[in-house]
């Protein structure tokens, strides 16, 4: 089976369920400051989730991109991936457990065939805040599962969400394949991570709002949201050993074959790495959204992913500008499904020569680094040093990477241990200034008969993940997309500066992005010269003037052709509806929208624009907060 079939087979089996396909939200989410990527196919539909009503209906499919990078350390096994596609179908207060449970086992058993004895499932076993799920349970039974297939687990493996502090979230009911191998003990049983059950769709009964106080509270709707996961799906569908296996990467895994002269099944983990990570960063680059390489937010995320596989890449004496030959292949096997791709091919291609010319610095300066640590830690009567290390990077002393085994100690040598072990501050100072990951450093000390304290650096790593953690939680503040009242009318705002800016600039200008916070309203968009102050004080009237006229901000449904026809700006993509959302405030805004917005533009209270700057060739951006802080 291709990975287009299964696409296909899972939205048309959805869609002939009454569910209408909606399009893949952008992997960098729009409009929601709390999170750095589109996780799940739930982010770009929370506001539904939550009781707006979706133009499309109350049953929804799709095949949406996604990113996570909490898993970064499990790539390079079978089914790990930081991109992946996730297929999934909603019911936005429409149906609820007993169909969501049907149509996957109808879809799993029926569709794709699956024989239903490898199948079994896990249950919310119940704790202070919802009941044990016996009502899932039954449901299962009443399909046929025996109670051995059917596992109840706490609500560390059986309750998704929210994504962030705050948020929907609910019970779920996990769905595993049974791989045939054996069970690793008399507990093992379906959940069980050792390796037997693979997670292959995860139902979510999103029926509780968290709030800020971890209170669990019913929503207005009860609502399904499923996860079946394209890549582990597609290896299982295939019998094939891995995702690296599936035609979604042995193009990719190929082409890293020719341009290093190594073996894919030599070095498994080393091009799996390579492949998942080129995947994703091409992904980020050639979203329509995409972002370059740097060292805050998204563009963090994609520099540590383009330097990892350039690591790997370097070890095996790959040439220059091997990353974006590779990229090169992942745009055309995907482009046909996501004609982004194509259309951002040259910015990828560009930033990934870019980024990589970059590093080549930063490695070279780390091995100087690398070799003042390591010639500290050599007696000089041992001699070596230097010699060894000069090679690197990319040179021999690289070259048998994990299958190198430590030279022979000399005659009479002091014993491993006496020789000196690299300090785990010093291993950790090179991956986290450097970026030299812990198998790289241990390589280097090996030459020289060094150990690298590896206990120690993994709970040096351990605390930084924590530390990152933290900091990623103050990103969560507010929960997942927050839809609190002044983020809402900060969206309003957004809405009428577009206007004002058309007006005062032309309509040429087109918004590039924006990005609300509950503090102020940031906005990007097209002009390639300087707003004059002028301008800006004339944009900050016409807001205020809206305000004060107390204008209803109204909402209807149209076909996207009527709302062109009636001069609506804005873009949804209406790939697969026929229905968008038209938000107007009479004299000032038309625009395509998913909402929600303030219900009058007299909530607003005030309007001021704090800044405008470039942000790139042909980008402005202007911050603007409103009520008290605009007074
Ligand atoms: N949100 C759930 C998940 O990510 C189901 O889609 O698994």
């Amino acid at each position: 089976m291709t990975a287009n079939e299964l696409r296909q087979l899972y939205i048309n089996f959805f869609t002939e369920r009454g569910h209408r396909q909606i399009a893949s939200a952008s992997l960098i989410p729009e409009n929601d400051p709390s999170v750095l990527f589109t996780t799940a196919g739930m982010h770009p539909l929370v506001p539904y989730l939550l009781g707006e009503k979706h133009p499309l209906g109350r049953r929804l499919a799709d095949c949406q991109k996604c990113l996570r990078t909490g898993d970064i350390d499990s790539v390079g096994d079978a089914y790990h991936c930081t991109f992946f596609e996730m297929l999934g179908n909603w019911s936005l207060g429409d149906y609820f457990k007993k169909e969501s449970i049907t149509f996957s086992h109808e879809f799993l058993t029926i569709a794709l065939k699956f024989p239903q004895e490898k199948i079994s499932v896990t249950c919310f076993a119940g704790d202070a805040d919802a009941p044990r799920d016996e009502e899932a349970a039954d449901i299962w039974r009443s399909l046929g599962y025996p109670d051995e297939r059917i596992n109840f687990l706490p609500k560390s493996d059986n309750w998704w969400g929210p994504a962030g502090i705050t948020g929907p979230c609910g019970p779920d009911t996990e769905i595993f394949y049974d791989t045939g191998k054996p069970k690793c003990g008399p507990d093992c049983r379906p959940g069980c991570h050792c390796g037997k059950y693979v997670e292959i769709w995860n139902n979510v009964f999103m029926q509780y709002f968290k709030d800020e106080f971890g209170k669990f509270s019913p929503l207005s709707q009860k609502n399904v949201d499923t996860g079946f996961g394209l890549e582990r799906n597609l290896c299982i569908q295939n019998g094939v050993e891995s995702v690296y296996d599936t035609e979604l990467f042995v193009p990719v895994i190929k082409k890293a074959e020719s341009l290093t002269g190594k073996k894919y099944a030599d070095n498994l983990k080393a091009f799996r790495i390579i492949a998942d990570h080129l995947r994703a960063a091409t992904f980020i680059l050639g979203d329509d959204r995409g972002i370059a390489p740097s060292n805050v937010d998204q563009g963090y995320v994609l520099r540590r992913l383009i330097r990892r596989a350039y690591r790997y890449l370097t070890q095996m004496n790959a040439p220059a500008n091997a990353m974006s030959a590779i990229a090169q292949v992942i745009v055309d096997n995907y482009k046909e499904v996501y004609p982004e791709l194509g259309r951002n091919h040259d910015f990828v291609i560009a930033q990934l020569n870019r980024e990589e010319e970059l590093f080549g610095r930063t490695l070279e300066a780390g091995m100087k680094i690398a070799n003042k640590y390591l010639d500290g830690l050599i007696p000089p009567s041992l001699g070596g040093g230097r010699a060894a290390l000069s090679r690197a990077p990319g040179g021999e002393a690289f070259n048998d990477n994990d299958k190198a085994s430590p030279p022979a100690p000399m005659p009479g040598a002091a014993p491993l241990q006496e020789r000196g072990e690299l300090p785990a501050e010093l291993a950790f100072k090179l991956y986290d200034t450097y970026g030299f990951p812990l198998e790289f450093t241990e390589e280097l000390a090996r030459e020289r008969n060094i150990s690298v304290d590896a206990d120690g650096f993994h709970k040096l790593f351990a605390a930084h993940q924590e530390k990152s953690r933290a900091g990623a939680e103050q990103k969560f503040k507010g929960g997942l997309a927050d839809h609190s009242e002044e983020t809402t009318k900060l969206h309003t705002a957004a809405h009428l500066m577009n206007g004002a800016l058309r007006r005062v600039l032309g309509d040429t200008v087109f918004q590039k992005g924006s990005n609300i916070t509950a503090e102020r309203l940031r906005f990007d968009f097209s002009s390639d010269r300087k707003v004059t102050p002028e301008e800006l004080a004339e944009v900050e009237r016409i807001v205020n003037e809206a305000i004060a006229a107390a204008v209803p901000v109204v909402c209807t449904e149209m076909s996207p052709a009527d709302a062109h026809a009636a001069g609506a700006v804005g873009v949804f993509d209406s790939k697969y509806g026929d229905v968008v959302k038209v938000y107007s405030i009479e004299g000032y805004s038309k625009e395509i929208c998913g909402g929600p917005h303030a219900a009058n533009t007299a909530d607003l209270g005030a309007f001021k624009i704090q800044k405008e700057e470039s942000i790139a060739a042909g980008v402005r951006r202007i911050k603007a907060v409103i009520g008290d802080a605009a007074k």
